[in-house]
């Protein structure tokens, strides 16, 4: 089965700066995405962009939404429509004229899987946060007190054990920060304290 898009263009230059509401993308998000630890992932991510948009990036609110809403519906067909991961979910934004750049962000998420680059911060971020975020939650959840005292340092032991969350491939995380041009240990770092906060 291949999930290769096929093409590296996503919505419409006249759609550019139209976004979801968040009431209609909590709405797409509860009526498509119904395993609870696939939703948990997501609003994981979610908030790791939209922190970073706003603590890096220096983003105000609107800014901060575009980014939470490529992390939020990143993977939102995967529940229902794997075999349509994730041009489901593309060709929906584009029906709903969602903003290009958004729509780049979700495709560009798996290069290897979806066969689009990671080309704007947003991309790479969104890459970078979505497998060390599942590899560190995996961490929390076989640690006595989850995330409680949780350090880089651990982080980086499991993530040399291959058989630890061995579904979360390690080659994307090495490739996720050099495109983004960020040390592994500054994003775990970064990760840790913020993910601890999403229930
Ligand atoms: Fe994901």
């Amino acid at each position: 089965m291949s999930l290769i898009l096929g093409r590296t263009v996503f919505g419409k230059e006249a759609d550019k700066s139209n976004v979801l509401s968040r009431e209609d993308a909590d709405a797409l998000f509860n009526s498509w995405v119904l395993n609870s630890r696939l939703q948990l992932h997501m609003k994981q991510v979610a908030y790791l962009m939209k922190c970073w948009a706003a603590e890096k990036e220096g983003l105000d609110e609107a800014g901060q939404w575009r980014w939470e809403l490529a992390g939020l519906l990143h993977d939102a067909d995967w529940d229902q429509w794997p075999d349509l991961h994730c041009s489901k979910i593309i060709e929906e934004l584009e029906n709903r004229h969602v903003d290009p750049e958004i729509i780049h962000a979700i495709a560009s998420h798996g290069p290897l899987h979806f066969g689009v680059e990671p080309e704007t911060t947003m991309d790479k971020m969104l890459f970078a946060f979505d497998e060390l975020s599942g590899l560190i939650h995996a961490y929390s959840l076989m640690r006595p007190g989850g995330y409680e005292g949780m350090d880089v340092k651990g982080v980086k032991k499991r993530l040399k054990e291959k058989s630890f969350a061995a579904n979360v491939s390690r080659e994307d995380i090495a490739d996720a920060c050099n495109r983004a041009g960020i040390e592994q240990d500054e994003l775990i770092a970064f990760i840790i304290p913020r993910q601890a906060t999403v229930k």
